[in-house]
């Protein structure tokens, strides 16, 4: 098996910095502008439900696989399914490190693009923009101003370019460690007074209690594909992260916390923004299947209510901004970790390449809103679509190819052996289990539903 010895390779320093980073990675605009939408399209409590059935069984299993393997090899995706899957018998498994290194080269562009539309409404904030941010129809107006708002995804990328080319510890570890703990304080004190607006219990209610008859199989792929975004899994990250963690950091533990803090982050948004959906709407439906824009519009509308509305609204939105700051990063260091490994391109390179690829595709996605906006699949515009597949295709079945690359090639046992290195592993049961049985058939169940919501026999 081939591996690297860590020597040439970037670590990040220990426990607390891993942890930090890869929360950061995990917390970013999955939970605070994806997960929202998502909830409250697919039906609020139900999907909550579904969620959280499969956050705690194979989520956790995954995540704990991509890590492992990552640590052992200390290889990013591609070179470490090829240390493996090199020799003839399942070679085809190979495709699976170049699926899961080329996921987050799909979801850079669009994911700064939504980086830029917080700078810009941070901007605003920030300059006393609050009462033009929170009027009707300025998210549609600027979203669809076609180059507008790709000169604040330029801003956005740029940012996340300059981190990554200061290295591994300098740049993702530093920028973690000061961004996560400001980031839950004020998730807090948003979601309370959003909570407490009149007209918020029928919010709350959506949100957490299930409605079963709003059940459907996109509810699951949905949440599948939530779950997936939010923790960073099938799409090379963790695999990576895992390549820089020390050996002597509790793998476990570790993972039990990320989840923990991605899933609470998650939550509060959830609390921030659907109660006020209904407070501000009184549960209209069009204003509860938004979509992408939900945030955007709900949340000035909450902040235009508040005494202090511009203040704690400038505080969101550069919160928000750290916390997609600090994903963008690990999605580009992912990018770049592939390019430098599999290519032999200078850490320089690799960036300045992933930042032109990112302007290439962003741009369309942000024309999606505005010229090209005839171009659309299944309903989808073009970011949608970009989404979609990521997240919904292509992260499921690079998580299935991991789970057949353990399960047929590296064996299960030596994974665990490798997590028991360094932890306790009091859910060795249920990750076997899903490694080996749960995760596979669900995994399959959502990717077959995807392309199947693809080509339109069945409803997205
Ligand atoms: N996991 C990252 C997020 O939730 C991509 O934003």
């Amino acid at each position: 098996m081939a591996s690297n010895s860590g020597d040439s390779r970037g670590l990040f320093s220990g426990n607390l910095g891993y942890i930090l980073a890869v929360a950061g990675s995990a917390v970013g605009l999955g939970n605070i502008w994806r997960f929202p939408y998502l909830t409250a399209k697919y039906g609020g409590g139900i999907f909550l439900l579904i969620y959280f059935l499969l956050l705690f069984t194979f989520g956790y299993a995954l995540i704990m696989a991509e890590t492992s393997l990552g640590r052992k090899t200390r290889l990013s995706p591609v070179g470490a399914y090829r240390a493996f899957a090199g020799s003839k018998e399942h070679s085809f498994l190979k495709i699976g490190g170049w699926l899961n290194a080329i996921v987050p080269m799909i979801i850079l562009p669009y994911y700064c693009l939504i980086g830029g539309w917080i700078v810009k409404y941070m901007f605003e904030y920030l300059t006393g923009g609050s009462t033009s941010a929170a009027a009707d129809g300025f998210f549609v107006g600027f979203i669809t101003s076609n180059f507008v708002p790709v000169f604040w995804h330029l801003l956005f990328l740029g940012c996340t370019a300059l981190i990554i080319l200061k290295g591994v510890q300098k740049g993702v570890e530093r920028a973690s460690v000061v961004m996560m703990p400001i980031l839950l304080v004020l998730a807090v004190i948003v979601a309370v007074y959003s909570m407490t607006r009149p007209g918020a219990g029928a919010g709350i209610a959506y949100y957490l209690i299930p409605d079963f008859s709003k059940f459907s199989l996109m509810t699951v792929v949905a949440a599948c594909g939530q779950l997936f975004f939010s923790l960073s899994v099938g799409m090379g990250i963790l695999i990576t992260y895992g390549s820089y963690m020390k050996k002597d950091v509790d793998v476990e533990k570790a993972t039990v916390r990320i989840g923990l803090m991605d899933t609470t982050v998650a939550l509060l948004a959830g609390f921030m923004i659907i109660p006020a959906v209904f407070a501000f709407s009184g549960g209209d439906a069009a204003a509860v299947n938004a979509g992408p824009g939900l945030m955007f519009i709900t949340i000035p509308k909450v902040f235009e209510s508040m005494g202090m509305g511009s203040f704690i609204g400038a505080a969101f939105f550069v919160m928000v901004f750290f916390a997609a700051l600090t994903s963008s990063i690990s999605i580009l260091e992912t990018c770049v970790s592939t390019l430098t490994d599999e290519l032999k391109w200078s850490r320089k390179r690799a960036t300045l390449f992933m930042f032109f690829e990112a302007i290439a595709l962003g741009v369309p996605c942000s024309l999606g809103f505005g010229a090209w906006d005839f171009i659309s699949i299944a309903g989808l515009s073009i970011l949608d679509m970009m989404d979609f597949l990521a997240s919904s295709i292509l992260c499921p079945l690079c998580a299935l190819l991991t789970c057949l690359l353990i399960g047929r090639l590296v064996g299960i046992q030596k994974l665990i052996d490798e997590i028991k290195s360094t932890s306790a592993f009091r859910g060795e049961v249920v990750f076997r289990f899903c490694v080996t049985y749960l995760a596979p058939v669900i995994l399959t169940l959502v990717f077959v539903s995807s392309v199947a919501a693809t080509l339109g026999f069945i409803k997205i």
